[in-house]
């Protein structure tokens, strides 16, 4: 059984195709939304699916201090695995190196290509024909840890950069919960 967090920011559309893909799961489940912002989007989405959210505040308690809860969270849910879905905060060395649990991150472009926050329109406007997604591990730079899986698709810049930001997040949607089974099945095989 593997016990999943998801840390997420914004809109959570990712915490969400997690979340369902998991519920019949006898095997594995999501267990906790980590959340650094009391507004956003996510919240509801995990209300809807009775997850529970913690809300780690970066701006009163600082890096160390938001790391500190978070930690303390991932073991009292005895969290096996992290999937990161949109969570704009950097996870430190110092988390790293105190969790041993695997962290893992979805990007979308085909890493290394267009590290960072504008991946998708920075991909649209240059003048490379593919561009996809990646899942990685998280390692103390962004953007930069082993990738675990990559997928392409061609850009096609006659449909506009909305259509081609619409067939990212399906493959998205389409492959982070597949790649996430794999990974929780790998943790229940070595455990
Ligand atoms: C996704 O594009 C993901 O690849 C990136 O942040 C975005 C989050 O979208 N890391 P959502 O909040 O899951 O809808």
């Amino acid at each position: 059984m593997a016990n999943i967090a998801v840390f997420a920011s914004g809109n959570g559309s990712n915490f969400e195709v997690l979340a369902e893909y998991f519920k019949n799961d006898k095997e594995n489940s999501v267990k906790l939304l980590i959340c650094n912002k009391k507004k956003a989007f996510v919240i509801e989405r995990a209300n809807k699916f009775e997850i529970d959210t913690k809300l780690v505040n970066y701006v009163k308690d600082g890096v160390e201090g938001a790391e500190k809860s978070i930690l303390e969270h991932l073991i009292n849910y005895k969290i096996d695995v992290v999937f990161l879905a949109g969570y704009m905060k950097m996870i430190s060395k110092n988390l790293l190196d105190e969790t041993e649990i695997p962290i893992i991150n979805i990007h979308p472009s085909l890493l290394p290509n267009f590290k960072g926050a504008h991946a998708i329109e920075q991909a649209f406007n240059s003048v490379d024909s593919e561009s996809g997604i990646s899942i990685h591990y998280v390692n103390e730079e962004m953007d930069s840890g082993e990738i675990i899986f990559q997928k392409a698709i061609t850009i096609n810049r006659e449909k506009g950069i909305e259509r081609f930001e619409e067939e990212i997040h399906k493959l998205e949607h389409e492959y982070y919960p597949l790649i996430a089974r794999d990974i929780c099945d790998s943790i229940n095989k070595s455990s």
